[in-house]
């Protein structure tokens, strides 16, 4: 037994040995290979690195731990000022009902729309009468409730969703004119001449919408068709839309979940972080200390951007989805990546997509194919849109003043700016800069000015 444990201690001194002797010839034949070439330090551009995803994420970890900070500065500074009955409030305001009443009334301009087209189909009326009369019912509807709302003083907040409501209401409407109106007049056409477009635009629909029975001109007349498309989240109509295959719960209640929880997180903001700056900017505005209203206005932009961002993904992410799901529409087309964009147009093409294909659509192209040059036409579909940008705040705020329209119309020779002297990133960040201190700076602007005028509180 001794023996055979002796031997075994020598096999394995011997085997170290050898590994020792192994490792040793190793490092002798150990070669120093060149480490060295030609190549650019990464963060040079030549070096063509780009993943960033680190110093994105060093960007998160700032900005939450900053916004911790300011967060607690606020509450220290003012307290808890946030109301969690807001809502009810809003509810139990008798200023809020005239609004909710405007909305009811919408009905009656939806009624004459429809009874207008069948009244075309039929031939009742003339091609021209019909014109007249579709832009007098659109004009009403822009123009009644308006008067209405601004002598019923009503709240704004409400009154502002009122004219929302009626200024896409206009539009879907327009956009069901012309398209019934070129129904008709292909139908008409194809009638005399017996010839049969085959690249209609229904064929595209069969393909994606195969369980759907297609519906054709002039048997889209009904109210459950007009309908459809009121409460779909787009403004161009179509006869038949592509239809998604069915209605995906989990996807309604966590887009729900969202807009619940972002919309609290809006009222939350809104009232600790934006009220108290638009109160402490009382004196620079009634003094006009231009330092201090800059200040001031930097200082309202920052949250007036947070807002903005929360704002665009609770309404064109979260709340579109929920309705597009519910009603199993299928084009989900409603934001593009305009966070990318390195110059002002492609902004405006990518930002809000439902009103850029509108005015594509219906007042771009059409514009065009009447000769207008293409600068001529981006002027105009850019006053209309100013008109509307100022129609939503002057009239729920009932003061006239020109911020808003002048915030979009100077969208024009900025746009010309930034494609002439800034590219790449540079013309990206004129995008942002002109997002966070251009367009809420003329909100705020009026904010401000609707708080003097109505509140005068004393110094
Ligand atoms: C004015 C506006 C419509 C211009 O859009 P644009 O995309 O820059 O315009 P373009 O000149 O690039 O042309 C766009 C389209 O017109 C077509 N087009 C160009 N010239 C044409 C012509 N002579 N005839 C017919 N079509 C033409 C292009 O092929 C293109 O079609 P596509 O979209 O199917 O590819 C856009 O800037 C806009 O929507 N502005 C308003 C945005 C707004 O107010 N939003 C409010 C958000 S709150």
């Amino acid at each position: 037994m001794k023996n055979k444990t002796e031997v075994e201690e020598v096999r394995s001194r011997i085997k170290k040995d050898t590994i020792n002797d192994k490792k040793h010839s190793h490092e002798q034949i150990h070669t120093y290979e060149s480490v060295h070439k030609i190549r650019d330090s990464l963060l040079s551009s030549a070096s063509g690195y780009t993943n960033y995803r680190g110093v994105l994420n060093l960007c998160v970890v700032l900005l939450v731990m900053s916004s911790g900070r300011l967060v607690l500065e606020n509450i220290l500074k003012y307290g808890f000022l946030v109301r969690i009955d807001v809502p009810i409030q809003f509810i139990k305001d008798p200023t809020a009902w005239p609004s909710l009443l405007a909305i009811v009334l919408s009905n009656i301009f939806t009624f004459n729309a429809l009874k207008l087209e069948r009244n075309l189909e039929k031939g009742i009326i003339q091609e021209t009468t019909g014109k007249i009369l579709c832009f007098l019912n659109i004009f009403t509807a822009l123009l009644a409730p308006a008067i209405y709302l601004w002598y019923r003083e009503a709240n704004p907040v409400s009154s502002f969703f009122a004219l929302t409501w009626y200024t896409c209401l206009s539009m879907k409407l327009v956009s069901y004119f012309q398209v019934n109106r070129y129904q008709r007049l292909k139908r008409r056409l194809e009638n005399s001449k017996n010839e049969i477009d085959e690249k209609s635009n229904t064929d595209s629909i069969k393909k994606q919408t195969k369980n759907e029975p297609l519906i054709e001109y002039p048997d889209n007349l009904t109210y459950r068709n007009l309908y459809y498309f009121l409460s779909a989240p787009t403004l161009c109509y179509e006869i038949n839309f592509p239809r998604s295959e069915r209605i995906r719960k989990s996807f309604i209640i966590r887009r729900s979940g969202e807009i619940i929880f972002l919309s609290s997180l809006l009222l939350f903001l809104v009232q600790q972080w934006v009220v108290p700056i638009l109160q402490n900017s009382k004196i620079p505005f009634r003094e006009t200390n231009i330092l201090k209203i800059i200040e001031r206005l930097l200082k309202l932009a920052v949250p007036n951007h947070v807002i903005w961002l929360i704002g665009f993904y609770c309404f064109f992410h979260s709340y579109l989805n929920v309705i597009a799901e519910i009603l199993r529409f299928g084009d989900r087309e409603f934001y593009r990546d305009w966070w990318n964009s390195e110059d002002v147009n492609v902004f405006w093409q990518n930002w809000n997509i439902p009103v850029h294909k509108f005015c594509l659509r219906h007042i771009y192209k059409p514009l065009l194919n009447q000769g207008i040059t293409k600068s001529q036409a981006s002027l105009i579909v850019f006053f209309i849109s100013a008109f509307f940008h100022e129609y939503l705040v002057s009239i729920p705020l009932r003061m006239f003043r020109i911020w808003a329209f002048l915030g979009m119309i100077v969208q024009i020779p900025f746009a010309v700016f930034v494609k002439k002297f800034l590219h790449g990133n540079y013309g990206n960040m004129a995008v942002w800069v002109s997002l966070i201190i251009g367009q809420p700076i003329a909100v705020m602007m009026y904010i401000h000015d609707y708080y003097i005028d109505y509140f005068k509180v004393s110094d």
